[in-house]
């Protein structure tokens, strides 16, 4: 395999640098990335601009999502094997090593002859961990031979133990053997689309989940190469996220505000229902992608970069949707390193700053405006309990989400009229998959 892209030909001008075995580069980048996770960065794919090659982009993006997928695991496996835990300050050397194990452990099917020869040698290349290629060896060596034992870790092992336990008070033990399930198939690609045409679905190798979402199980080609990308006729979102927007439920022409709206799935559905919207988000950059995103399906709006919190609007609402930022647990089949980057002071700090929004957001409303509020968070705290926390309030009146309001998942709507999705839901149909983790809530103000 010929590395190319970004970095593949690092230091082929030195001709004093030893030769780069094929393989190598992509290792190195692929650690290079998941070492930016292991430090609190979000995952972001590699790109084409990043890695050119189909194979090597596929093959470097597999190798850093399984061993995000696999986190929990392979720290189990690390501490059996380094009874002194990982060296401190050897670089990119933990890195290396979680790569190399999903691949021995759990990407048998790649075959590992190179395997432990690129890991050996990634770590010669840094300084930082150029001693420790005997140990990389030896380590990878045990793992390699006992890969079919290993292969067995439990699946408590795959999250962490803090909202393991919260999630089973919160959904109880069977749905979490569905969340592990939903974490290590990963998320299949979702569209909304724009406007009803069979032969797109056809064209796309598509069908239809829910409303006006459909799905693609697999692709081979990237996001922006797929029929009718270009022309603007629909827009890459989760099922559960296309939810929120629906529940809504305004007449055409009503001021609709969206607010923490980048990069804008939900805008554009707003848009698609006739609304006339205000956008705001305090992430110009994000802002800046809406502004494309909107460009190419050709919708407007009123695009606001603002903070929620000094915001002045000059004229109320007849609605608001709040997707307000959150833990993103709910994300944890595309976003697997979210759950090792949360604990319970993080939890509690984004539902503080949740309340603060819908506070704002009800004094934006006009007398029975409607408020929906929702988050992609698995969480009770960020959205349970912020629902009842509203419903108490005088100057609220719940308007609970019907089962008929929500055709074809109505098992996710709750007794209380509130809507919840978790990632091993799955949605009846011909496709049969799976959902990111949503709660949404629906209020009128007065
Ligand atoms: C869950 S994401 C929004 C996703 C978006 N609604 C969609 O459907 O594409 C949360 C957003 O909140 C924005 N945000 C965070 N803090 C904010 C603040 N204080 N004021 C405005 N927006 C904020 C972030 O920039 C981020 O884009």
């Amino acid at each position: 395999m010929k590395p190319t892209g970004a970095g593949a030909d690092r230091g082929a001008d030195d001709l004093n640098k030893p030769k780069t075995p094929p393989g190598l580069t992509l290792r190195l980048l692929a650690a290079e990335r998941l070492a930016s996770v292991l430090k609190g960065a979000n995952f972001a794919p590699f790109s084409v601009a990043e890695i050119a090659d189909g194979r090597d982009r596929a093959l470097a993006n597999r190798l850093v999502t399984v061993a995000l997928r696999r986190h929990g695991q392979l720290s189990a496996i690390i501490a059996r094997y380094l009874e002194r835990g990982i060296p401190k300050k050897s670089g990119p050397f933990e890195a290396q090593l979680r790569l190399s194990l999903a691949h021995l452990v759990f990407l048998p099917e790649l075959g590992d002859h190179s395997a432990i020869f690129l890991a050996v040698e990634a770590a010669k290349r840094d300084t930082r961990s150029q001693h420790l290629g005997k140990l990389m060896n030896a380590v990878l060596r045990r793992a390699q031979g006992e890969a079919h034992q290993l292969r067995q870790l439990p699946p408590e092992l795959l999250f962490p133990e803090a909202l393991q336990s919260a999630w089973i008070a919160a959904y109880g033990e069977a749905a979490l053997e569905g969340f592990a399930e939903a974490l290590l198939e990963g998320a299949p690609l979702d569209l909304t689309l724009r406007d009803d045409d069979p032969a797109l679905l056809e064209a796309l190798r598509a069908a239809p989940v829910l409303a006006d979402t459909v799905r693609i199980d697999a692709r081979d080609r990237p996001v922006d190469a797929l029929p009718g990308f270009a022309e603007g006729r629909w827009w890459v979102q989760d099922a559960a996220a296309a939810i929120p927007a629906r529940l809504l439920g305004l007449a055409p022409g009503a001021r609709v505000l969206d607010l923490c709206a980048a990069p804008g799935g939900k805008t554009a559905q707003l848009i698609k229902a006739g609304y006339e919207v205000t956008a705001l988000d305090s992430d110009a950059e994000r802002m800046a992608r809406m502004a494309t995103n909107l460009a190419r399906l050709g919708q407007q709006a009123e695009l606001v970069v603002a903070d929620v919190l000094s915001y002045a609007p000059t004229a109320p609402f007849d609605g608001i949707l709040l997707d307000a930022p959150c833990s993103a647990t709910g994300t944890f089949r595309r976003h697997p390193e979210v759950i090792w980057h949360r604990d319970a002071a993080d939890i509690a700090g984004r539902a503080a700053l949740q309340k603060r929004f819908i506070e704002r957001s009800l004094a934006w409303l006009k007398p029975g405006g409607t408020l929906v509020y929702c988050v992609c968070s698995l969480e009770p705290e960020e959205g349970e309990a912020q629902a009842a926390w509203l419903a108490d309030r005088p100057d609220v009146t719940a308007d609970p989400v019907r089962p008929l309001d929500l055709v074809g998942l109505e098992s996710a709507v709750t007794p209380a009229g509130y809507v919840r999705t978790y990632p091993g839901m799955r949605v009846p149909g011909e496709n049969d998959g799976t959902l990111d983790g949503f709660f949404v809530a629906r209020f009128r103000r007065g």
